[in-house]
């Protein structure tokens, strides 16, 4: 059996959505310490709902796959959904992950959570002032 799946294979070479959101209304940078992989996310959101998502991963194959299958897993859909977004979600909609790359897609779940995090908190400054 082959070590990835063909839609792993088909996110890590032809990956959607990279890039950068100059204007992002959520961003968010994760790393894993033991690989030094390092992922980042863009939000751009529009009454709660994500409509637009860009990442840039500086990682391995699985890193890219997982980043890529997770943007487009949140596109179009409410924080509050994206909020749920799992890693174990991300591994299946690609048809799975060897168990020691595994971690690879935490890093798509944690980068997606800092992001709407910054988000939520930028909505709070905003009413405060
Ligand atoms: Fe580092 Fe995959 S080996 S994220």
């Amino acid at each position: 059996m082959a070590l990835y799946s063909d839609k792993v294979m088909d996110h890590f070479l032809q990956p959607r959505n990279v890039g950068v959101i100059e204007d992002a209304d959520g961003v968010g940078e994760v790393g894993n310490a033991k690989c030094g992989d390092i992922m980042k996310m863009y939000l751009k959101i529009d009454d709660d709902i994500i409509t637009d998502v860009k990442f840039e991963t500086f990682g391995c194959a699985s890193a890219i796959a997982s980043s890529s299958m997770a943007t487009e897993l949140i596109k179009g859909q409410p924080v509050e959904d994206a909020l749920k977004l799992t890693n174990k979600a991300v591994a299946e909609a690609l048809d799975g992950l060897p168990d020691y790359k595994m971690h690879c897609s935490v890093l798509a779940e944690e980068a997606i959570q800092k992001a709407l995090e910054d988000y939520k908190s930028k909505q709070e400054n905003t009413s405060q002032n």
